[in-house]
Formats: C-alpha cells, sequence, structure tokens
C-alpha cells in the first residue's frame, strides 16, 4: 500500500512538473509572439517602401548611367529577396510557436471543428523542419495529398497534431538511421495523404526507411520501448498516439513496414457529427 501512495505521489510530481513546463513554454511563446510580428510587419512595409522606390528609380530612369542604374537594380533585387526570406523564416516561427501554444494551452479533450487538411500539413512540416534545423545535410522529400474541400472536422487539435508530430518524427528518423547504412542514390520520403472515406476520414504517412523487425512491429505500442539510443526517445510516443487515435477519436490505427523497405501508418476516424 505504502508503496503505491509513493508511486502516486511521484506520478503527481511528474504530472506537476510537466504542467508547469507546459505554462512556462507557452509564456516565453506569447511574449516571443509579439517581436516576431513587429519583424514580419516591418519586412512587409519595408517591402512597400522598396516597390516605391523601384518606381521612383524607373521614373528617373534618365538621371542614371547605364553601370548606376544596373547597380541599382542589383541592390533592390537583393533586397526584395532579403525581405522575402525575413517575412518567410518569420511566419515559420510564428507557426512553431502556435504549435507550441497549442499543445501546451490544451484544454484538454475538447472536439473542436478543424481543418484536419491544415493541421496535418502544418505538424508534418513543424516535424520536418525541427529535423533539418539538428541535421542540415540530411532532406526528406515530402509528398502530400490532401483531399480538396474537406469539410471541418471534429477533432481534439491538440491531441491529433501530437498524434501527426510523433508519427512524422519516427519517419523522418527512420529515414535519416536508413541513410547512414545506404549510399548516395536513396532517396528519403515520406507520402503523406489525408482523405474522407464514406463515414470517416483517413490520414495516412508512410515512409521509405528502415522498416521494423518483427520483434518492433509487436512492441511497437509499448510503453517505454524505443530501439533509439539514449537521449533519442522515450519509446512513449506510439502508445500516446495509440491513446489519442483509439480511446480519445474512436478511431483505429494500423502499419505495414517491411525491414529495410519502409512503413507505413493508416489511421481511419469516424466523423463526428
Ligand atoms: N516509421 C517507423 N519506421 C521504423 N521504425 C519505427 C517507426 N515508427 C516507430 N518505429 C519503432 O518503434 C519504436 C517506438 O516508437 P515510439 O514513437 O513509441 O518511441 P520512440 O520514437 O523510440 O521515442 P519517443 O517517445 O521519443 O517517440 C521506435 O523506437 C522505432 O524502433
Ligand atoms: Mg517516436
Amino acid at each position: 500500500m505504502d508503496k503505491e501512495v509513493e508511486q502516486l505521489k511521484e506520478q503527481l510530481k511528474k504530472q506537476e512538473k510537466l504542467a508547469s513546463l507546459g505554462q512556462l513554454s507557452a509564456g516565453i511563446a506569447h511574449e516571443i509572439q509579439n517581436p516576431l510580428n513587429f519583424v514580419i510587419n516591418f519586412s512587409k512595409m519595408s517591402d512597400k517602401l522598396l516597390k516605391d522606390l523601384t518606381e521612383i528609380v524607373e521614373d528617373n530612369e534618365d538621371k542614371f548611367s547605364d553601370d548606376t542604374r544596373e547597380e541599382l537594380d542589383d541592390i533592390m533585387a537583393d533586397l526584395q529577396e532579403n525581405l522575402h526570406k525575413i517575412a518567410e523564416h518569420g511566419e515559420r516561427a510564428i507557426s512553431i510557436i502556435r504549435g507550441i501554444l497549442l499543445v501546451s494551452r490544451g484544454k484538454e479533450n475538447e472536439f473542436i471543428p478543424t481543418d484536419v487538411c491544415k493541421l496535418v500539413k502544418e505538424y508534418v512540416w513543424l516535424s520536418y523542419h525541427a529535423m533539418r534545423a539538428n541535421n542540415k545535410q540530411f532532406n526528406v522529400s515530402i509528398h502530400e495529398q490532401y483531399e480538396e474541400g474537406m469539410p471541418m472536422l471534429m477533432v481534439i487539435p491538440q491531441d491529433l497534431s501530437r498524434a501527426v508530430l510523433n508519427l512524422m518524427n519516427n519517419a523522418c528518423y527512420a529515414l535519416w538511421n536508413k541513410k547512414q547504412t545506404t549510399g548516395e542514390y536513396y532517396n528519403p520520403e515520406v507520402n503523406v495523404s489525408v482523405k474522407t472515406q464514406g463515414t470517416d476520414f483517413v490520414i495516412n504517412i508512410a515512409d521509405n526507411g528502415e522498416g521494423m523487425t518483427d520483434e518492433v512491429k509487436q512492441r511497437l505500442y509499448e510503453n517505454f520501448f524505443t530501439t533509439k539510443p539514449i537521449g533519442h526517445g522515450t519509446g512513449l510516443g506510439m502508445s500516446i498516439v495509440k491513446d489519442i487515435i483509439e480511446n480519445k477519436h474512436h478511431g483505429t490505427i494500423t502499419f505495414e513496414s517491411v525491414l529495410g523497405k519502409g512503413t507505413a501508418f493508416t489511421i481511419i476516424i469516424p466523423i463526428r457529427k
């Protein structure tokens, strides 16, 4: 009995820690959002100013020598490209921060009408960019197929996004791992699709990575089962995904995996009216 109480206390402590970590990251994310909005808005304003400047230069063509004109054009083109990069990467940072806010704010278990295609896309790319940030030399081609005009669907967005993120992180890892042992001619790929199918909607995430052995297939959903080196995985990802899909969304998750060839996950969730 005492042991059980001790265990419960431990668990509570862990949960409290996680909750305060969530609050802290939400707080930081919030604080960063404002200066980031300044960066994006000023880059857009500067882009407009640059357009005005270009017009003025064009209107006064005869006042510049050919050389000066060429130099001006080059500088203006560079400026425009830089401004676009600032805006693009700023937007990316904003979307990462939105992800953090979504995960940590978490009104738990709330079904909200959601653009599932957009959600999947966002988290697939979040995972991709996170991987790229750690692994600049490694790249993955992502092929996406989203059903057009799909209606808003009732899901728990922060849970579904967490599931997509873990599946995609696992896929990227399997690709990266395979790349370490194969030559130049291997092209790591992920295929992602979202579609409706009768009274369900279906999310597919397939990689051509290292695949799974029979042991891994059997133990995939076990808590703390991981084949990754210490520090790379806790082995909780797939058990959380299963819980999110089966218990929270009343759906199913299945996979096919061939060692050395790749792994494909299929999530099927009934559409809630
Ligand atoms: N797409 C995949 N291709 C190959 N193996 C996979 C794939 N997805 C999962 N696995 C295997 O299943 C194991 C368990 O995955 P799971 O997501 O539960 O934990 P993890 O990724 O190791 O750690 P984390 O808790 O950080 O997610 C992985 O260690 C890996 O061996
Ligand atoms: Mg994982």
